[in-house]
């Protein structure tokens, strides 16, 4: 089939590789030119494993191109799918600019193009929205109805990133939301060679099970953290305790791996979507709000554990292993470093960061009076005391014993085996509280 992707970010791109790899030809479209030179000089525009190597495969097989003209993207295609961002707003909300900007270019280039067109919201999205906003806006723009000449369909993306490529490939589901059957048919027999399990629904339920997924894997995970700051004053380690709790099959493992909290660019702006949404419709959600209180509490609570062992931070060089919001991305969005290098520098400790590819990223937000790194293993010989963020193979490897200059190492993602530190004081979130 011929596919047109409306935004060339994970989702998007990483969509096209996927349908490009299953045999369809891609057209990617995005305003910003740069992202799409990357991809013609067959480089991703964001750090992600596999992805080069996708694009530079079908780049050469010719299944893969890139314009910024949208109308003719649409008109050369037979299926356009949305894959534009929908970032936060400060009160939490949705916003639904780029996705209102794309059906409304997509309903005009839909006036002159002849037969039947479907187009399937991939962006994640408030509940409602693909039916409510965006159909009649391509309808009003395309003077077409949905119907037998316009397909309208919400697919939920569920890819994490640094596994975005095999999460494109291998879906745990593919969820379907329309109200043709025709459309269904379609997109069915286009995501047949994935070999995934299809759900077929509506469109407001499909956006409805993104947003419940996002927050009950967030649940989990605010739920595991709760129970790590029990554990620590219990004087058990919650890792012991998740690996029994997860070992009943109704509540599976995976999601319990406490720490400093979660980050990214879904989590948190999903969550709070979702309580914005149920605020306006008058329903009250002490889950979700409980979520995001207790995701905030952790990178404070790190700090606060190295302040009362190690007898304050005042001018103790701090040295931040791990600034992106997970291992394998350069993404920096609602990464935990930056709250616990703030907490850090208000604390008075001399604050330094490294990360293998997020350093530039990090850079714009970060407190001004911190340095970086470029090499780990100078930071560890520069650093008092180290604080694990961001679980990092290669910080998994570090060599303890080379650098008798550090004090303590605090862990907030189980990056370490204790056994591998001796000599050197150290924590990880979630086990027993260390002796002052
Ligand atoms: C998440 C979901 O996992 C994807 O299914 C979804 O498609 C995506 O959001 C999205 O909506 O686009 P992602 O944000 O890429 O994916 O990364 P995750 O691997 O889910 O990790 C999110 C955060 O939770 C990270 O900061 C990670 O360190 C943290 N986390 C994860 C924990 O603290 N504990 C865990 O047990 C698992």
């Amino acid at each position: 089939m011929r596919i047109s992707i409306i935004g060339c970010g994970y989702v998007g791109l990483t969509t096209g590789l996927a349908l490009a790899e299953t045999g369809n030809q891609v057209v990617l479209v995005d305003v910003v030119e740069e992202k799409l030179r990357a991809v013609e000089e067959g480089r991703s525009p964001f750090y992600e494993p596999g992805v080069d190597e996708m694009i530079l495969k079908h780049r050469s097989s010719g299944a893969l191109s890139t314009t910024t003209d949208l109308g003719r993207a649409v008109e050369g295609s037979d299926i356009t799918f949305i894959a534009v961002g929908t970032p936060s707003r400060e009160d939490g909300s949705m916003d639904d600019t780029f996705i209102i900007s794309a059906a409304k270019e997509i309903g005009d280039a839909l006036k002159t193009k002849d037969g039947r067109h479907v187009v399937v919201m991939k962006s994640t999205v408030v509940p409602g929205t693909t039916w409510n906003t965006i159909r009649p806006l391509i309808e009003e723009n395309s003077g077409r109805k949905a119907g037998p000449l316009l397909g309208i369909a919400m697919c939920p993306e569920f890819l994490r990133e640094g596994a975005a490529m095999h999460d494109s490939l291998h879906p745990d589901r593919v969820v379907i939301g329309t109200m043709e059957d025709e459309t269904f048919e379609v997109l069915d027999r286009l995501f047949a060679p994935l070999d995934s399990r299809i759900l077929r629904t509506d469109p407001t339920t499909a956006e409805m099970i993104k947003y419940a997924s996002n927050s009950l894997l967030a649940t989990k995970i605010s739920f595991a953290n709760e129970l790590s700051r029990i554990c620590e004053r219990v004087g058990v380690d919650v890792y012991d305790v998740m690996e029994g709790v997860g070992m009943d099959s109704r509540i599976s493992p995976q999601f319990l791996r406490a720490g400093v909290g979660f980050g990214g660019s879904c989590f948190p702006k999903d969550v709070s979507a979702l309580r914005y949404l149920a605020r306006e419709k008058g329903v009250p959600t002490p889950i979700l709000d409980g979520v995001m209180e207790n995701n905030e509490i952790q990178p404070g609570h790190l700090v606060q554990v190295a302040e009362r062992t190690m007898g304050g931070l005042k001018d103790v060089k701090a040295l931040v292993l791990g600034l992106a919001f997970k291992p394998d991305t350069d993404d920096v969005r609602f990464t935990r470093s930056l709250p616990v290098a703030r907490h850090l520098s208000s604390l008075g400790a001399r604050v330094a960061g490294h990360d293998p590819k997020a350093t530039e990223n990090f850079r714009k937000e970060a407190p001004p009076e911190m340095s970086f790194f470029d090499d780990h293993e100078e930071g560890l010989s520069w650093a008092d005391v180290v604080f694990l963020v961001t679980e990092w193979p290669e910080y998994a490897a570090i060599e303890w014993e080379r650098y008798p200059n550090i004090r303590a190492i605090f862990d907030g993602r189980r990056t370490i085996e204790p056994a591998s530190v001796k000599d050197i004081a150290y924590w990880s979130m979630g086990s027993p509280l260390p002796e002052p």
